[in-house]
């Protein structure tokens, strides 16, 4: 992992951070093995709570600590000169990289099985810097239908007035997007559960397609979280974020990541930010080198952190970095007790004659239950989606009736959330695009929280009674 930092009169230079496990492919603890100093294979719920931190390294804190400052004193100039020539490893300005920041990044390497990671203010941020990091004016993506309203909009709206146009497919399947491709394309975009559908994207065979075009596939598993999904066993090439979600978990911070997995070559001719020589890259013989030449495990992320956080400025603050490392101890604990709720939820509103539909993709009625017990085999979210049988009105008065459910455009929050999707988080979409993402006006999202279920049935039930005057009728109970 490499920062930049903009020296006081504004211009920019370059220097490095510490090498990171994520980098070196190691796992950074204070466990490592006497005999062979190799660090042990942690498994997934070890590496969520120790991976990337060895506490001697930080004055023996226990706790990863928040590192709240701008910059790093460089000690003298001679240190100066090493860092901005790359030549030493070191911290230098806080946009560009953050100790506190830095541990949150290779924690989630760790637990994404990423080659590198950046960390960034926001999940749309990691969005719209993965895409901005592989496209320029000219170029050209492709994009799932079933996506968050505001990546929807930032594909259909922003990016092509930056001169990068996006195709947003009519579906999923492999005809229709290679029928897509075209020379200038340069990436795939999916979501793995789909915000708010909870339609899977079948990775392999979307991994499949894009390698065959030499493009890489860009895969967002906000909603699924690396404890449900694994994108890069799939062959996902780069991996975004929205860590406000269900990687944090509380509803406390908005954060963004972005993961790459080694393996994409970003030398095939397609992708010259790579393999264009940069002054900014110069050796001491000012020879000017390319990201692929002086980073070629994890060109992708440093890119990302050279040449855009550092110019675009999407920084995370190591007090949200702390917060995010926080949330992130518990991801197994909260998921697998959300799963739990959601299947109660679930038990509840199928049958149940004020629902119309319910799509939750790990439902053995689903169509894409074989698509969720490969790709998410614990389940397929704590985020699903319900038609209301009923009008616009009584669905508004549905939610208004609602006391436990919050009322919010947030998800993955420990506390459980309902939302009229049309109307807010995908009102972006018009109405043939809504259609085609499959969120019909009668939508409900529910995020499923932490409370016991029994009280989440119970505040369902009474805002169905509400609106239609009695509790519903259940198809299996009459
Ligand atoms: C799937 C998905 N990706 C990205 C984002 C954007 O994340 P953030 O709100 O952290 O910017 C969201 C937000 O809802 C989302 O649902």
């Amino acid at each position: 992992m490499t920062t930049q930092a903009a020296a006081d009169n504004g211009t920019a230079a370059t220097a490095a951070a510490p090498e990171t496990a994520a980098a070196s492919g190691s796992v950074s603890n204070s466990n490592t093995d006497s005999d062979t100093g190799q660090a042990p294979a942690w498994r997934f719920d070890t590496l969520k709570v120790r991976a990337a931190y060895n506490p001697a390294e930080h004055n023996h804190a226990f706790s990863v600590p928040i590192y709240q400052t701008t910059s790093y004193e460089m000690g003298d100039t001679a240190r100066g000169d090493r860092l901005f020539r790359q030549e030493e490893l070191g911290f230098l300005y806080t946009r560009v990289g953050n100790p506190t920041v830095d541990v949150f990044e290779r924690r989630v390497a760790e637990l994404d099985g990423a080659a590198g990671a950046i960390a960034l203010a926001s999940g749309i941020a990691a969005v719209s810097h993965a895409i901005l990091n592989l496209a320029d004016a000219g170029d050209h993506i492709i994009a799932s239908p079933y996506l968050y309203g505001g990546t929807h909009d930032l594909f259909k709206s922003i990016l092509p007035r930056l001169g990068i146009t996006v195709s947003i497919a009519a579906d999923l399947k492999p005809d229709t997007l290679q029928a897509l491709i075209k020379p200038n394309t340069k990436a795939l975009f999916v979501e793995s559960i789909a915000n708010p559908t909870n339609i899977i994207a079948d990775l392999e065979s979307l991994a499949e397609l894009a390698h065959a075009n030499d493009i890489p596939l860009i895969v967002d598993n906000t909603f699924a979280t690396p404890y449900l999904v694994r994108p890069f066993e799939h062959g996902a090439d780069v991996v975004v974020y929205s860590a406000t979600k269900g990687l944090s978990g509380h509803g406390n911070i908005i954060a963004g990541l972005i993961l790459e997995s080694g393996r994409f070559n970003w030398g095939n001719g397609k992708f010259p930010q790579f393999t264009d020589k940069a002054f900014t890259l110069r050796d001491r013989q000012d020879n000017f080198r390319s990201f692929l030449e002086v980073f070629p495990d994890t060109p992708f992320t440093v890119r990302v952190r050279l040449a855009l956080l550092n110019y675009l400025g999407a920084a995370l603050g190591p007090f949200d970095a702390y917060l995010a490392l926080l949330g992130l101890e518990t991801l197994s604990e909260r998921i697998s007790k959300q799963l739990a709720n959601v299947q109660a939820v679930l038990d509840y509103l199928k049958g149940n004659e004020f629902v119309s539909w319910v799509e939750y993709a790990s439902d053995p009625g689903n169509p894409q239950y074989a698509l969720a017990q490969k790709y998410a085999p614990r389940g397929s979210g704590t985020i699903f989606s319900f038609g209301f049988a009923g009008t616009i009105e009584q669905q508004e008065q549905f939610i208004d009736a609602t006391k436990l459910f919050s009322y919010q455009v947030n998800v993955g929050d420990a506390k459980s959330l309902i939302v009229n999707s049309p109307k807010t988080t995908h009102s972006e979409l018009d109405a043939a695009e809504q259609q085609t993402g499959r969120i019909p006006p009668e939508t409900v999202r529910l995020s499923i929280g932490l409370e016991d279920p029994q009280d989440l049935i119970e505040d369902l039930d009474q805002a169905f009674s509400a609106v239609f005057g009695r509790r519903p009728n259940h198809a299996d109970n009459g």
